[in-house]
């Protein structure tokens, strides 16, 4: 029997640039952090199959509107491998490479032993995985940066409006800056039946840009977890409706100019201005969440940041927002002890993480 093929893939969290990052070519920060979800591949005779056991457990969350309910918008983790699977079998047809049938098994260690969601990004990982998993077994040769850009064009056809961010993060691993693809062009291209050639040269990836940053050497990066998995498309969708009430292209001037400062005091090494710019970061998106009336920052993030400025560090709300985590920079006097007993006497919890090493080279 053929050996099976394992492929390992990240979690994420953003530091600095959400929401901008969602407008083409505005620049957002992220980091991988070291843990994995993994995808093991089997070929088999007469189906596929996928099995996860804690896929296999994700509920259909509903909430309400008015008088009415309404399915939370955010997709379960099997559209995204499917998306994968039929774009990974589409560049073998076109490649002209035997059809075989194999199973996938999912194993995220992204979320907790309970099946509890962290916000890491198992949705980017599973999709990464997949088509990294499905190009060793044709050996399609891919890229990272094309099995990245595989895995977009997958994303676009269940979430046209995710960034992709945890996704280069992902498949590229440590710390990143990145700038969105022009999903709406790409998304167009597959519905006209592009072929790769012409989808890996169409204009929609003239925004998107991929860059390695040198992590901080002082700082220390904490993860707190505030208990409330957040839906990222309903309140990337909440911000939308809520921004004709600001002035949307000011906060993205505000945020690109922040993501870029931040971005070269990494590369120079500046720690005290990497702790300004996070900040700063936070700042804005309290802003922006105050004027589109959504809660970005929730009373429990509130918390955890401000414990977090107290004791020394800087701190923010990570990705969407609305709960989940927030991230902490702290520099080697900050009191991490205290601010650990306050988040502990707050229910927010430490999750013990730290950001993985770069993989593959330079994007
Ligand atoms: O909530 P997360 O960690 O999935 O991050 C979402 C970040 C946004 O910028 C709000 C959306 C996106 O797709 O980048």
């Amino acid at each position: 029997m053929t050996a099976p093929i394992v492929v390992r893939s990240p979690g994420k969290l953003f530091i600095a640039g959400e929401y901008a990052v969602v407008t083409p070519g505005e620049p957002a920060v992220l980091v991988a952090v070291d843990r994995y979800l993994t995808v093991r591949l089997t070929p088999s005779a007469h189906s596929g199959s996928i099995h996860s056991p804690e896929f296999g457990r994700t509920p259909l969350v509903w909430g309400r509107t008015g008088d009415g309910l309404t399915i939370d918008t955010e997709h379960h983790p099997y559209e995204y491998v499917l998306a994968a699977i039929t774009l990974a079998e589409r560049l073998r047809s076109e490649r002209g490479l035997t059809a075989h049938y194999y199973d996938l098994h999912i194993d995220s260690g992204l979320d907790d032993a309970s099946g509890r969601k962290f916000g890491l990004g198992s949705s980017a990982a599973v999709t990464i995985a997949t088509i990294r998993a499905i190009d060793e077994f044709y050996g399609f040769g891919l890229s990272r940066r094309d099995a990245y850009r595989l895995a977009l064009l997958a994303t676009v056809q269940v979430a046209p409006q995710a960034s992709g961010g945890d996704l280069a993060a992902s498949a590229f691993g440590g710390w990143i800056s990145y700038r969105s693809p022009d999903r709406r062009v790409l998304r167009q291209s597959l519905d006209e039946g592009a072929s790769f050639a012409e989808l890996l040269a169409s204009p929609g990836w003239e925004p998107m840009d991929i860059a390695r940053l040198t992590p901080p050497a002082s700082l220390r990066f904490l993860v707190g977890w505030t208990g409330r998995p957040a839906s990222t498309a309903r309140l990337v969708d909440a911000v939308r409706d809520g921004s004709g009430a600001m002035d949307y292209p000011a906060f993205l001037l505000d945020s690109r100019a922040c993501v870029t400062d931040l971005a070269r005091a990494l590369d120079e090494g500046d720690d005290s201005a990497t702790l300004d710019a996070v900040r700063r970061a936070r700042r804005l998106l309290r802003r922006l969440g105050r004027s589109a009336g959504v809660a970005i920052e929730t009373d429990a993030l509130a918390a955890l940041c401000d414990t977090a400025e107290s004791a020394g560090a800087a701190a923010k709300s990570s990705g969407a927002g609305g709960g989940d985590c927030g991230i902490v920079l702290a520099p080697e006097d900050a009191d991490i002890a205290g601010m650990l007993r306050d988040w502990e006497e707050r229910d927010i919890r430490h999750l013990t993480l730290s950001v993985s090493s770069a993989e593959g080279g330079a994007p």
